[in-house]
């Protein structure tokens, strides 16, 4: 299976959301799926105008010339595209939002028919509703787009408990590698 992941942290190595994507990842390399790794943060990726171009030309291509063609090359050749995201005043992060957006287009079909898991953390536990726009939002979302939706949300604090430390997580993260 080819597998893209898409990184989208501000925070590098340090990253919480990279550190379990990652995790993931070296398992899934072990089963024998091929991964694109793709650091979102560097790309010049610059915000959908709404031109409504890409609605109407027969390539349903974006007319905006930067890096966003990198992703979208990427997003046509994966059978399953996991996005690594620190949780962002309830949302995926402000660089994720933009490739999202420049994926809208109709008939949508950049992600039909592939599994997207996200991979999640922010510093609320679930039950404090932080995560539930992300969870909510996007499976309707991908229900709509004929796409299969996961999800993987981890609580982690850069600075008390960064997913680094956090055996449980990475024990799930593993399993979730190892499982595809
Ligand atoms: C601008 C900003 C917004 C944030 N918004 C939230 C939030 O809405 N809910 C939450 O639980 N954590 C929030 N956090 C905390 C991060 O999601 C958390 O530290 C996360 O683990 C960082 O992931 P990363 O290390 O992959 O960047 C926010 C952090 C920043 C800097």
């Amino acid at each position: 299976m080819k597998i893209l992941a898409m990184f989208s942290s501000p925070r590098g190595t340090h990253s919480n959301s990279t550190f379990l994507l990652e995790t993931i990842l070296k398992e899934a390399e072990k089963n024998g799926h091929t991964v694109n790794r793709l650091d979102l943060v560097p790309l010049d990726i610059k915000p959908c105008t709404g031109c409504r171009v890409c609605w109407s030309n027969e390539e349903k291509a974006c007319i905006i010339d930067d890096d966003y063609h990198i992703v979208a090359e990427a997003i046509q050749d994966a059978d399953y595209i996991f996005m690594a995201t620190p949780l962002y005043y309830w949302w995926v992060s402000a660089t994720l939002k933009l490739v999202l957006d420049r994926s809208y287009p109709p008939p949508f079909e950049k992600f039909a028919g592939k599994t997207m898991h996200m991979v999640i953390t922010g510093e609320e536990p679930p039950e404090n509703q932080c995560f539930v726009g992300i969870k909510d939002g996007f499976t309707a979302m991908c229900k709509y787009l004929g796409t299969e939706f996961k999800y993987f949300y981890t609580v982690a604090d850069p600075f008390e408990k960064p997913a680094q430390n956090n055996e449980k997580a990475i024990e799930e993260a593993k399993a979730i590698g190892a499982a595809l």
